[in-house]
């Protein structure tokens, strides 16, 4: 595969920040769904899933989360309902997306914005975790605490879970205003 214009590393978003996503973006059984590397596949998963049963659709060019995923979405038998790419983002067509997830970086946010506005459909929606597009004003915007689990190995003889919080931010974009 050719070097990519982004380079994001692996960090899932927690379970209930991609509720909130889903939710912000007002997810139903009419959306097609499109992660734009879509890591562990979390959020794909769950947009076809109850409650919000979307079609959904994502491209990772990390071999190994992106077989990892295709053995989920194998497992829990929802084949028909997601599509997994292996490949870049930058070579992805997200025409057929009604609603677009994003947990990049902001240059990598800077680097798909001009394919989002040349590509989506004015009835486009996109959710992105903590990250903002810049340039775009956000319909919505939300914060959330999230419990977060932290191993402090650090303490002697102690291999016990300990409770951290994490803050977490989402924004919404609808292409209605934003072209
Ligand atoms: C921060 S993680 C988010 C994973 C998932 N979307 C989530 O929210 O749980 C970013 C993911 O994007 C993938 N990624 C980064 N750059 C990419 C690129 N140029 N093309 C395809 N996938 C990419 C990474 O491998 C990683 O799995």
């Amino acid at each position: 595969m050719k070097k990519s214009e982004i380079y994001v590393p692996f960090v899932p978003t927690p379970p209930r920040v991609v509720g909130c996503m889903l939710d912000m973006a007002n997810v139903g059984r009419g959306d097609m769904v499109c992660d734009l590397g879509f890591g562990d596949g979390r959020i794909l998963v769950a947009a076809a899933s109850p409650p919000y049963n979307a079609k959904a659709v994502g491209v990772e060019h990390d071999k190994k989360r992106f077989h990892d995923a295709k053995r989920l979405v194998k497992h829990l038998g929802l084949e028909k309902s997601i599509e997994l790419l292996y490949g870049d983002i930058m070579d992805f067509d997200v025409g057929d997306a009604t609603v677009v997830t994003a947990y990049l970086l902001p240059n990598a946010n800077d680097a798909v914005k001009p394919k989002l506005e040349k590509e989506l459909d004015t009835s486009a929606r996109i959710v992105s975790h903590d990250y903002q597009f810049y340039g775009w004003k956000p319909s919505k915007k939300q914060e959330l605490i999230v419990p977060t689990p932290w191993t402090f190995s650090y303490v002697p003889g102690s291999d016990k879970d300990a409770f951290g919080i994490s803050h977490h931010y989402v924004y919404l974009y609808e292409m209605s205003k934003i072209r």
